[in-house]
């Protein structure tokens, strides 16, 4: 074991080849004889195609084909009880229907994209088109699910002392990851390699299969990098599963890069949701009773779940509590996770509406954070692995200053300038997932380690090569990381912040077996001696000699040993607790009446993600989530054209999202404390938590600057004046 490989703040072992463009994207491939596609995107959000009329565009130079639901064959459903993961569950092509405006109705195949974006231009579709119904109002009272209940929380919440009862909504945000979607199809024979834009490799290859109809065993997924992804690029989407076709019909390779405007409209987006929270406490800030109520919207192609409420369940000690939730149909494309789904939205309900039980009692916020800490996990009855929300809370409140804190509304001030002060809680799950992985050592003293996992931009790379470093006792530079192609042992997905904790466990398992094998080797050399492998050298009774010298001597190229993790909610151990990850945010706001102005100045975010393993990557991880959580509160927000469903601030000159001049300057701390529930590093992973609570500690910083309680995202200037 080396312990000063984990912790460190290693910097990115992939960081030189992206900075110097030696990164190759998906877009980078390139192919002899290789064809460009680009999509016809329906402009209608509602209604059926009566015809698709190719002649003109047929006729443009350059135009190879173009497919239409007449001749792009069959692509068939996943069957109901698949395992595999896609959201818009109707396959690309297949009917007359139109489900959501830019919904793809033809595809077109040029040699250039030029060639193909004029040509597109020319294919002439006829609608019946209806008025589709993007109400982002959702209607309450429909059909709920109860997702967790105990006690009586409604005679409770009757007869508390003190109430708070409102309604908290968040808008449709889109993924806007600096990498567009992106495929490059290629077949050989009967084989397809697919270059994907995709946070889950080895998932994308079995939907490509199943729904193309191929065996999984002749289709490849190679994601060697990705520029971003944030939840929108877990699943695949229908221009994958066009382009592998496509490629196909064409006999070409064909390349498909999904423009800025289609990202608003058929690559998912987070739900809007409606949430309704309704909280009793005693006269001392104590809760007695606590409801939530979600609401989101699922779409005519698909539905995918957004947990409002996943964690207002275990987050505070409650006797009486109900959450439940629904969705409402709407014409909208696809929704998808994007960061931190569910918690990132559930917590701005749930938080914000602590800060008004705070407000109303005359409670510092955090000493009402405090007072309702659980000594267990009350919706599960079981305690915590690892809890220090707590310390987190005392921590961030010495980190910013807290102490310093005037309650009243407008009471701080820098000059001219209003401050205003806010503080929220974060939590996020903590699982492990199923994954392999295999460790290589090798003659020549280099070792591998491999898995069909990829790196979103995180630093899973890096944290593979310290993980496995650290499990043989190696330097860092030793390892070789091999990841990002599906022809290696299933990895994990990179979404949920399991990756990490699923590859230690895997990682662990490889080094021991590796090393078995590796001292096999040696013993049939040695017989009967006492053997280890320590810091790469195998020890024996008569001194030390390095592994490659011994596999060498053996004649043996490398010695292989495999690792995996599997659920953790199916183990015995991991089960018997609650796993999750805990946080919190301070945040100061500066708002200047005279012109208008409101800015996030400086943030003070405090971690409890287990034992981390590297703190550069895992400080990135926050900050980056900090900044989108300033976006998510100030700014994001997708409007669509009530007429055609089709999202007016659709690109990046409108739809507006942080930048440098609106980064606040981020102070993080992990309190590093290891959670071995999971693995035997004490593992959970970060990510998502960055970002959960950072948009009610916005909003109470408002209030208290203000005296504006603004429960709709995003906060607008409109709203403060
Ligand atoms: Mo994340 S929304 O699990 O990619």
């Amino acid at each position: 074991m080396r312990d000063d490989v984990l912790g460190a703040g290693l910097p990115r072992i992939d960081g030189p080849r992206k900075v110097s463009g030696h990164a190759r994207y998906t877009a980078d491939h390139h192919f002899p004889g290789m064809l460009i596609a680009l999509p016809v995107c329906a402009t209608i959000g509602r209604g059926t195609i009566r015809r698709v009329d190719c002649g003109a565009a047929l006729a443009m130079p350059g135009v190879q084909a173009i497919y239409t639901r007449e001749n792009i064959g069959h692509i068939a459903a996943l069957p109901e009880d698949s395992k595999l993961e896609i959201d818009e569950k109707v396959p690309p092509m297949q009917d007359d229907q139109v489900r959501y405006y830019g919904q793809y109705v033809a595809l077109v195949l040029a040699d250039t994209f030029e060639q193909a974006r004029d040509a597109v231009r020319l294919v002439q579709v006829d609608y019946d088109a209806e008025t589709p119904d993007v109400r982002t109002e959702l209607e309450p009272g429909g059909r709920m699910k109860t997702e967790t209940e105990r006690g009586d929380p409604d005679s409770a919440f009757a007869h508390a002392p003190v109430a708070i009862d409102e309604t908290y909504r968040t808008p449709i945000e889109t993924h806007n990851p600096m990498e567009l979607h992106a495929t490059v199809a290629r077949w050989e024979g009967d084989s397809l390699t697919v270059y994907e834009t995709t946070q889950a490799i080895v998932n994308h290859r079995g939907v490509l299969a199943a729904m193309l109809r191929v065996p999984e065993e002749r289709v490849r997924v190679v994601t060697a990098f990705l520029g971003g992804g944030f939840g929108g690029k877990l699943w695949p989407w229908s221009h994958s599963l066009l382009a592998a076709r496509a490629a196909q019909l064409a006999q070409r390779p064909v390349k498909l890069v999904v423009t800025r405007q289609m990202m608003f409209r058929s690559v998912g987006h987070r739900t809007n949701t409606q949430q309704r929270i309704r909280l009793g406490a005693d006269g001392k800030g104590k809760l007695i009773s606590l409801q939530h109520d979600f609401l989101f919207h699922s779409a005519p192609a698909g539905m995918s779940s957004e947990a409002c409420g996943e964690a207002t369940g275990y987050l505070y000690s409650c006797p009486n509590l109900r959450v439940t939730g629904g969705s409402r149909q709407r014409d909208f494309g696809v929704n998808t996770a994007m960061r931190g789904p569910g918690a990132v939205p559930g917590m701005f309900a749930l938080e914000s509406a602590m800060d008004e039980l705070a407000v109303r009692l005359g409670i510092d916020p955090v000493a009402l954070r405090l007072l309702n800490e659980p000594e267990l996990d009350e919706s599960k009855g079981v305690p915590f692995s690892s809890r220090h929300l707590r310390e987190c809370l005392q921590l961030g409140a010495e980190r910013f200053g807290w102490a310093r804190r005037d309650a009243g509304i407008g009471a701080m001030r820098d000059g001219d300038t209003i401050l205003g002060w806010g503080v929220a809680s974060a939590t996020w799950l903590g699982m492990r997932r199923p994954a392999q992985c295999a460790i290589r050592l090798h003659d020549d003293g280099v070792v591998t380690v491999r898995s069909a996992t990829q790196d979103i931009g995180t630093g899973t790379c890096t944290v593979l090569a310290q993980l496995t470093a650290h499990a043989l006792g190696l330097d860092v530079d030793r390892v070789r990381v091999e990841i990002g192609d599906t022809d290696l042992p299933p990895g994990p997905v990179s979404g949920g912040s399991m990756a990490t904790a699923s590859l230690a466990t895997a990682v662990a398992m490889a080094a021991r077996h590796a090393a078995r094998q590796l001292l096999d080797v040696a013993g049939r050399e040695q017989e009967g001696r006492e053997l280890a492998l320590v810091e790469g050298m195998v020890k024996g009774a008569d001194g030390a000699q390095p592994f490659a010298d011994v596999l060498r001597h053996a004649g043996v190229e490398y010695v292989e040993g495999q690792g995996e993790s599997r659920w953790s909610f199916k183990d015995p151990h991991a089960k018997s607790v609650s796993i999750q990850s805990f946080g919190c945010h301070f945040v100061e706001v500066a708002w200047q009446p005279a012109i208008a102005r409101l800015a996030v100045r400086r943030v003070v975010s405090v971690i409890d993600g287990g034992r981390i393993v590297n703190a550069k990557t895992a400080r990135n991880q926050i900050e980056g989530a900090v900044q989108m959580g300033v976006g998510m509160a100030l700014l994001e927000h997708t409007h669509y054209d009530h007429r055609n469903g089709a999202p007016v601030n659709g690109n990046l000159a409108d739809y507006m999202m942080v930048t440098h001049a609106d980064a606040p300057h981020v102070d993080v701390t992990f309190l590093d404390h290891p959670d071995h529930a999971l693995n035997e590093y004490g593992v959970r992973g970060v990510g998502e938590i960055g970002l959960v609570g950072v948009a009610p500690a916005i909003t109470a910083a408002v209030y208290h600057a203000t005296g504006r309680r603004i429960r709709s995202l995003p906060v607008t200037i409109e709203a403060l004046l």
